[in-house]
């Protein structure tokens, strides 16, 4: 007998059924506490949930990944990237690849007399600089991260400025925290270089030379294997290149292609206690690096009429310090993905980006989105009227029976349902249970 599909095991027995221990299953249980929330922020007063769960299906670089954690409100969205990994898989999973994971941290000068005279002393004095970072400089010097060179720009302004690039290798940390303590240690020996004052000393969040890039196959065939298709494989797989090309060619799609990205990059990001926020300037500054904003994820059918994704964006993401450490489901979701560095987190988000998107466009070029989306809606609705347990189920088949998912509606429905169950006779009445 096959084992049963976890979305078919209650939600307290799914975590078992993946082969959690029973002390990860208690750190699951237990959450975050609000004492350690209070050490984590200001004021704190409460702790918020968001709902965990797991996509299936990732093989990444030949590596099976049973269950990836996602921090997410949205329904479908494990669902539609449990799919996409499922049909990617069949043709072997994701192939995916990173750059060393580089920062940028930025000190701006200004009131520079020469720019080009003081361009060429902070240039002669590189390796002087990096050596002090490195080795010399006690708040900078780290066995973990390393300072790897030192560029200049120049912006017209106004008012005119030089900015200077600190480059970091920023090992298996995001790397905020080292950065920004470097362009404030090496602000006064540049201003004094440039013979300038400095002003903003910080990490830039378009990380673009951290990036991570997947690409898949996904077999035609597959595709026009379900239940609810009615279209020829090839059909479908030239929607999706139409999806893609959309979104590369015009910012308005472009913004909801790239959002579906994120449904799936973020979540994993959350659940790994990684700052999304960082994450998301980076994935938009990164997709207007052309001038014009475009898609960060594209699709094409290939000579054998399947298709091939493939995705790239920056991913400034860690797996120790900050929230990675601090918050005890980041670090279960981190062993539940198995990665052994910060890069390779990052490419197993890559692939959850491409799935999600791979899932998105094909829901709309296929059915619409809101055949999927509407059972879970329906629920989240019945469960926002006021309906629990068992009620929750009956309200929301019926809201999607009647193509009404709306709280009026759901309300009704569930007066009625109550009126029904207390009316003397009802089977499940409390009066007749006594
Ligand atoms: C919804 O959260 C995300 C989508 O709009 C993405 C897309 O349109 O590609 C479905």
């Amino acid at each position: 007998m096959s084992a049963p599909r976890l979305r078919d095991l209650p939600a307290h027995a799914r975590a078992a059924a993946l082969g959690l221990s029973e002390a990860q299953i208690a750190t699951l249980r237990a959450g975050l506490s609000l004492e350690q929330a209070d050490h984590m922020i200001e004021n704190v007063i409460g702790v918020f949930g968001l709902p965990l769960g797991v996509a299936q299906h990732f093989i990444v670089n030949g590596r099976s990944i049973p269950a990836v954690p996602m921090v997410i409100e949205e329904a479908s969205v494990i669902a539609a990237c449990s799919y996409a990994a499922k049909l990617a898989a069949a043709s072997g999973g994701f192939r995916a690849g990173s750059t060393e994971p580089v920062m940028i941290g930025q000190v701006q000068l200004l009131d520079v007399p020469d720019f080009d005279t003081a361009r060429a002393r902070i240039l002669a004095e590189e390796q002087a600089l990096l050596h002090w970072l490195n080795v010399e400089n006690t708040s900078t010097r780290s066995r973990h991260a390393r300072a790897l060179g030192i560029e200049v720009r120049t912006l017209e302004g106004p008012p005119p400025m030089l900015v200077v690039h600190v480059l970091y290798d920023c090992g298996d940390a995001m790397g905020a925290n080292l950065v920004n303590t470097a362009c404030e240690a090496l602000a006064p020996k540049l201003a004094q270089l440039s013979n300038g004052r400095t002003n903003l000393r910080i990490l830039s969040n378009l990380s673009d030379r951290r990036l991570a890039w997947a690409t898949c196959t996904i077999r035609a065939d597959l595709l026009a294997a379900r239940e609810d298709n009615t279209l020829p494989p090839a059909l479908i797989a030239q929607h999706i290149e139409e999806a893609s090309r959309f979104a590369e060619a015009d910012p308005y799609r472009a913004a909801t292609h790239n959002k579906g990205i994120m449904n799936g990059v973020d979540a994993v990001v959350i659940a790994t206690g990684n700052d999304w926020r960082a994450v998301e300037a980076a994935a938009h500054a990164y997709a207007a690096r052309s001038g014009r904003y475009t898609a960060l994820a594209t699709w094409r059918v290939n000579a054998a009429g399947d298709l091939e994704g493939r995705i790239e964006l920056p991913l400034a993401v860690g797996i120790v310090g900050g929230a990675t450490r601090a918050h005890p489901l980041a670090q279960l979701a981190l062993q539940m993905l198995g990665v052994r560095s910060a890069r390779e987190l990052a490419e197993v988000i890559a692939c959850v980006g491409l799935a999600q998107n791979f899932a998105a466009i094909r829901a709309l070029a296929m059915e619409g989105i809101q055949q999927g989306h509407m059972a879970l809606h329906a629920r989240q609705v019945a469960m926002s009227a006021g309906a629990s347990g068992e009620e929750i189920e009956r309200v929301a088949a019926q809201l999607v029976a009647e193509r009404n998912i709306r709280m009026e509606r759901a309300r009704a429905i569930l007066e009625m349902l109550r009126a029904d169950t207390h009316a003397p006779g009802a089977h499940t009445s409390p009066a007749t249970e006594t």
